[in-house]
């Protein structure tokens, strides 16, 4: 039975990946931490302890007390607020990061952190950037996402530790806001298309990028972790995605549904620059080679979905 330790487990991923990962393997198996307690669902439905990841003594009492043999690392800031506070990006990505590697080793426990499609950079491949090819990020958080999966991969080569990761695309949810990463107006539209009827997007129409829907992404955690480690040649991390889209297409499928939906555009110089310099569509090849990936949502079931969870019982238009 796995003992699981959480990092940052209010935020976008965390909320709901430890109601699963607590239906799974049982609540008091899961141990959700962050440096706040906004979110009661998941801070009153098990274990919870405020943790600050920069605080290693901390993480490592909170480990030993409840006999942790998994970590999970979620803690982060994205993309979007690192660009605007680089330094703190740096000593919370890193310095958390390099906490959590720690104890994990200490501790002998599995450990999964997300990396993302920000760890690649303009002159990485666009169109089906491949699993393995040139990583030049120039974004504080794409330093942070390179520098992390080599940092995973050092404690999986020198101290043998069972590190796993994921370079998750944007994430798309309908549970808890996005934390200030560069592809949240992905989440934003359809609360804007419900509420008002109209959204300005801050990204240029043409401006493709990966996408998931959050089913899928804890199915892939859930995935990855489970998988038999004799079948990984890869570790940290795993190009994955489910569907590459542009800010017109996501308008476009939302329309179907609310036809007087409409978009227009005020560009953010900052978030446009950043998605300038990630992929179009990644490969994700080797994840489904390696340990079977495999999503259930496209753009048109998941905006099905997503207008259903959010629109507080009112009918959608057929
Ligand atoms: N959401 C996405 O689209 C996406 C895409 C790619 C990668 N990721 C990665 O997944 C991970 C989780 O992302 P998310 O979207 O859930 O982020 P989020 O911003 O929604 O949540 C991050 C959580 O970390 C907490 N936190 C902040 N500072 C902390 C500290 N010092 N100590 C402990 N907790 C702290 C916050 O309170 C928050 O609850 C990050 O590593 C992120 O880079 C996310």
């Amino acid at each position: 039975m796995k003992k699981i330790l959480i990092t940052g487990a209010l935020g976008q991923i965390g909320s709901e990946l430890t109601a699963t990962l607590r239906h799974i393997y049982g609540t008091d198996n899961v141990v959700a931490t962050d440096i706040k307690r906004t979110v009661r669902e998941v801070s009153e439905s098990g274990p919870f302890e405020i943790l600050d990841v920069t605080d290693g003594t901390t993480m490592l009492n909170i480990a030993s007390q409840y006999q942790v043999d998994t970590i999970i690392h979620l803690a982060a800031l994205l993309s979007a607020k690192a660009e605007e506070q680089p330094l703190l990006a740096w000593n919370l990505n890193m310095n958390g990061l390099i906490n959590a590697l720690e104890i994990a080793k200490e501790r002998n426990c599995q450990f999964f952190t997300p990396s993302s499609i920000g760890a690649f950079g303009p002159a990485t491949p666009k169109d089906m950037t491949p699993q393995d090819t040139l990583m030049r990020p120039t974004t504080m958080y794409g330093v942070n996402k390179v520098a992390g999966e080599l940092l995973a991969d050092y404690y999986f080569h020198k101290y043998g530790v069972d590190t796993r990761g994921l370079r998750f695309p944007g994430l798309i949810s309908y549970v808890t806001p996005p934390g200030g990463g560069t592809t949240d107006y992905a989440v934003e539209i359809y609360h804007e298309a419900l509420n008002c009827g109209k959204y300005t997007c801050y990204l240029n129409k043409g401006t493709y990028l990966d996408m998931m829907y959050m089913p899928d992404a804890l199915q892939a955690i859930v995935d990855l972790m489970e998988a038999d480690p004799a079948k990984l040649s890869h570790r940290n991390s795993f190009n994955v995605t489910a569907m590459s889209f542009d800010p017109e297409q996501v308008a476009t499928e939302i329309k179907k549904h609310l036809p007087h939906f409409n978009i227009s555009y005020k560009i953010d110089p900052i978030r446009q620059a950043i998605a300038d310099s990630w992929p179009n569509s990644l490969d994700a090849s080797i994840a489904k080679e390696e340990w079977g990936f495999k999503t259930h949502y496209d753009l048109a079931s998941m905006t099905v979905d997503m207008l259903e969870k959010l629109n507080y019982n009112r009918p959608i238009a057929s």
